[in-house]
């Protein structure tokens, strides 16, 4: 049982609500897409390059301090993302990656979309809806029963209500407590400068 009120945290540490969602079945398809007027195109990389998928989820994800992927090194990135069963695609623009969907069915029937999301550049043109649309097409071919997201409260506040408007649910919340990655190096030390550093 935890109790409630305020948890201290010791200097160097960030928090945040996590908020887990899930769909059990395919979503009832969209409204038409409509034609992207910016040519927007959804590509999956097999064995992505290391370097490529690193500045990629850097871009995407920086100021919303993810930085789970930034700890590993090659070969602890290359044994997920060249995983067979882990399928990564960029949302290209343009000639420029400017979006990142991940999946991981390596615990089926439970798949998880691990990482989803924009440049910031991209947010709120419908270009989420059209990257989603894509990822749900791609994890429902598999014969999954159950497909998962989480995010957090350091993410774009619109993105709980993205997924469920994408048709997930949500079911379960957690707090995650991690050592701020500005201050370990595995990001620049101004991203998110909404969240102070306190060190
Ligand atoms: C979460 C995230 C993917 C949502 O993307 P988004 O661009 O905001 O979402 P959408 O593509 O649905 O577009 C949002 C708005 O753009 C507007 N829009 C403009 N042109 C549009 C078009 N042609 N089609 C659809 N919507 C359009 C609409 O107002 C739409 O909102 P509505 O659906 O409520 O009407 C994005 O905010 C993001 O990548 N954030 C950073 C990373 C992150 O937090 N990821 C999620 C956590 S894991």
């Amino acid at each position: 049982m935890l109790p409630d009120g305020y948890t201290g945290l010791p200097p160097g540490k960030i928090a945040a609500v996590v908020t887990y969602l899930e769909m059990r079945r395919p979503a009832p398809p969209a409204a038409p897409l409509p034609v992207s007027p910016t040519g927007l195109t959804v590509e999956r990389l097999e064995k992505p390059d290391l370097d490529r998928y690193r500045r990629l989820y850097r871009a995407v994800g920086e100021d919303w301090l993810w930085f789970s992927r930034m700890r590993l090194n090659d070969t602890g990135l290359a044994a997920i993302v060249h995983h067979p069963q882990v399928e990564v695609s960029v949302l290209r623009s343009n000639g420029e990656d400017k979006g990142l969907s991940e999946l991981d069915f390596r615990e089926t029937p439970t798949a998880e979309l691990t990482f989803f999301g924009l440049t910031a550049d991209m947010i709120g043109q419908g270009a989420g809806r059209f990257l989603m649309a894509h990822a749900l097409h791609q994890a429902w071919l598999h014969p999954i029963d159950r497909l998962f997201v989480h995010t957090c409260t350091l993410d774009h506040p619109r993105a709980v209500n993205f997924y469920i408007k994408s048709g997930f649910t949500p079911y379960k919340r957690a707090i995650e407590i991690a050592d701020d990655p500005r201050l370990t190096g595995a990001l620049r030390p101004d991203a998110a400068p909404w969240l102070p550093l306190i060190r």
